[in-house]
């Protein structure tokens, strides 16, 4: 394959190149280097993949269609994933506008241009939260209707919903994978498993959202990685699949293993629950047994284990 990676110096992205080069397939990556996080990290993150023959990267940002049009035109790939976005529930209720306009409009961009050089298939990153508040648990890819409650969550169902229209329209083989809280080795330095493990390894009080029942179906990278690289392989029209652990653990539990893991209690800073934030994410995972095989294979102790050991060789002094 030839894909086409965006958002290749993310998080999922970096980890996705690794996979998809390391099987022998040539891959060019898509990235900005914004500073939703300190873009050093990004850098960090493609440094191994630059010596590769089969790895390219373009700097570019998804909301520059011209550009971007002339990148798929260059390399022509055969496959693509979408990972590129604005991501995080809490910054996108400060900032609507731009997450609408990176994820709304950069998708746009990127499908358009993956159409017009006619790709085989094209995996596009969702949300888990898309299911908003949902109470029907586990959450099935066949709850309807959705109705999200931050606009980082709206903008992804936009995303589905255009890349439906594509699918619809010029018969482009399209699956959104609905992502549940993934956690692993260069993990967001703006979510959970960092901040905590940072902070209480710093012996600094933690703000615990809530009274800590709230619950989070917390997916390893690898076990995600392995649902992306089965999907891009697979055309299968349009689909749309969760890709999550199936076994939601809570807030107290989370701090648990983290202090468990660094041999360190957690000072903790009570704080009301945040706006945007749902009380549960909860995948049901059979459609992506089913059509992909996917059976995750990480347990949140031993990722947690891998991620802190990952975490204190990085910040050995
Ligand atoms: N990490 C999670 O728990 C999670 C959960 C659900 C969905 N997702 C989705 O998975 C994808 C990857 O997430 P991640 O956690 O790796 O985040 P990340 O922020 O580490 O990676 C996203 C990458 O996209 C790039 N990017 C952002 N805006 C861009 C633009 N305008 N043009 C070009 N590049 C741009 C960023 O620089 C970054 O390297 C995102 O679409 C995110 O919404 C992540």
């Amino acid at each position: 394959m030839k894909v086409i990676v965006t958002g290749s110096a993310g998080f999922i992205g970096s980890h996705t190149v690794r996979r998809l080069v390391g099987e022998g397939h040539y891959v060019v990556g898509i990235d900005d280097f914004n500073n939703f996080y300190d873009p050093k990290i990004k850098k960090k993150n493609v440094a191994e993949f630059l010596k590769n023959k089969n790895f390219k990267l373009e700097k570019c940002d998804i909301r520059d269609m011209e550009k971007i049009s002339k990148i798929f035109k260059k390399y022509k790939p055969t496959h693509v994933v979408h990972l590129a976005a604005r991501a995080g529930v809490r910054p996108s209720i400060e900032d609507p506008v731009l997450y609408y306009d990176v994820n709304v409009g950069g998708t746009l961009n990127i499908l358009a241009a993956a159409q017009n050089i006619k790709v085989k298939n094209f995996v596009f990153a969702s949300s888990s939260s898309v299911y908003g508040g949902c109470e029907n648990i586990p959450f099935e890819e066949s709850e309807w209707p959705l109705m999200p409650i931050s606009p980082y969550a709206a903008t992804k169902l936009a995303g589905e919903n255009l890349c439906y229209f594509y699918h619809k329209q010029f018969g482009m083989n399209v699956t959104c994978l609905r992502f549940f809280t993934v956690y692993g080795p260069s993990g967001r330095p703006d979510m959970a498993p960092y901040l905590f493990t940072d902070t209480i390894s710093k012996g600094k009080p933690i703000k615990k959202f809530g009274d800590g029942t709230t619950k989070r179906d917390y997916t390893y990278v690898e076990d995600i990685v392995e649902g992306i690289v089965s999907s891009v392989k697979k055309p299968m029209g349009y689909e749309i699949i969760n890709l999550g652990n199936n076994n939601p653990i809570t807030l107290n539990e989370f701090i648990s293993i983290i202090e468990h893991a660094l041999g360190k209690r957690a000072k903790i800073e009570k704080m009301p629950e945040q706006k945007g934030d749902v009380s549960i994410t909860y995948a049901d995972i059979n459609k992506a047994k089913k059509l992909l095989g996917f059976k995750p294979k990480v347990k949140m102790e031993q990722g947690m284990e891998i991620f802190i050991k990952w975490y204190l060789s990085k910040n050995k002094t």
